[in-house]
């Protein structure tokens, strides 16, 4: 028994790491182990043999149990130690610019768009993009029957049969976003609605989902003026330049009446856009007059009130002015896109500070 004792305790003081130390255990006090088939012998001892072999026996279990406990987290302090040692972190140490997160283009855009616009007085609203049949199409005197309906590529959410809730649809355009501010502040009203809008369509420069900012100015002394010295202020200032030619053209929108659809005097030379000279023209928004019936669908008095409104494709401008040529690349959530067309996180947009240093 002293043999046995001291071939166990030397071994788990040997004993490098618990995996050594489990086959010590085994070999010893596992079922199967020298000292558990020692005891098996008691039975066969004499009645006086085995008052002497049994109580020794059990000793021995006890000590080399309690060596192998004191051994383990002995080993285990060791482990931290060593982790201790070797993974340690300098906080002092300045963070990694690669590492930094980028805002996304929209993102980008529709802070610079907000920070001019909020400059003219305009407030930011929302609305939801799962939106009313009747918020997006009808009181803004688009009739069931009527084809720009059809022309928008709606989706619409589906109904269980027997329903009898108002009808849904994944808002096509930010303009349901006029409706509910007019519901729900009244008039005057001078506010912008930035946002995500949904249509079927899927091409270089369409996806199903992109984002629009919608304008609504709505005082007892709007004119059509007012929308051209906004555009034009506002033109200026997204693309940072001194001077823009605007074209209004004549076009048609259920909502406003009358209607234009504005374009900006451009160049392509060299394959590279530069706003604001050349012999080219580019749309880049929807406009006009608001439409009495719309006034009176968001509860305000047409015969008091008017206003103007546009919207203008985010995703489109942001294009423009960063030279993005694929629409579909803005939600591939491809990492190397991000990093070379994001934005410096901490770099907020202002107009004294500089829109997009
Ligand atoms: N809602 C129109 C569109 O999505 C744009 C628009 C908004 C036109 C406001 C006029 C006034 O095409």
């Amino acid at each position: 028994m002293d043999d046995l004792k001291a071939k166990y305790l030397t071994q788990i003081a040997d004993a490098g790491d618990e995996a050594a130390l489990e086959a010590i255990r085994l070999a010893a006090v596992g079922k199967k182990g020298e000292v558990s088939l020692k005891m098996r012998e008691l039975g066969k001892m004499s009645p006086e043999e085995r008052q002497v072999a049994g109580p020794a026996l059990n000793a021995l279990k006890d000590e080399i149990n309690s060596a192998l406990s004191a051994k383990k987290s002995a080993l285990a302090d060791k482990a931290l130690d060593e982790r201790l040692r070797s993974e340690w972190l300098d906080v002092t140490l300045p963070s990694r610019p690669a590492r930094h997160g980028t805002l996304h283009p929209v993102n980008q855009v529709t802070e610079e768009v907000t920070a001019i616009f909020a400059e003219m007085g305009f407030s930011v609203a929302e609305g939801p993009r799962v939106e009313t049949d009747w918020h997006n199409f009808d009181a803004l005197n688009i009739p069931g029957h009527h084809p720009a309906r059809a022309e928008m590529d709606t989706f619409y959410m589906h109904r269980a049969p027997g329903d009898t809730r108002p009808a849904h649809v994944l808002r096509t355009h930010t303009s349901p976003v006029q409706i509910r501010s007019m519901e729900a502040q009244g008039a005057p009203l001078r506010i912008i609605c930035p946002g995500g809008v949904y249509r079927a369509d899927y091409d270089q420069t369409h996806t199903p989902m992109f984002h629009q900012v919608e304008g609504l100015a709505i005082d007892t002394d709007i004119s059509m003026a007012n929308l051209k010295w906004v555009l034009e202020e506002f033109v200026k200032a997204f693309f940072e330049v001194d001077d823009v030619e605007l074209r209004f053209r004549a076009s048609h929108f259920p909502f406003t009446e009358p209607s234009a659809e504005v374009d900006i005097r451009c160049s392509w030379e060299g394959g590279t856009l530069k706003v604001g000279e050349g012999d080219d023209w580019l749309e880049i928004l929807g406009s006009g007059m608001v439409h009495p019936k719309v006034l009176q669908a968001g509860g305000i008095d047409p015969d008091r009130y008017q206003g103007f409104a546009f919207g203008m494709g985010i995703d489109r401008i942001a294009m423009l002015k960063y030279g993005i040529p694929d629409l579909r690349a803005f939600f591939d959530s491809d990492l190397r896109w991000l990093r070379h067309y994001g934005f410096a996180s901490l770099d907020v947009p202002t107009l004294h500070g500089g829109l997009s240093r």
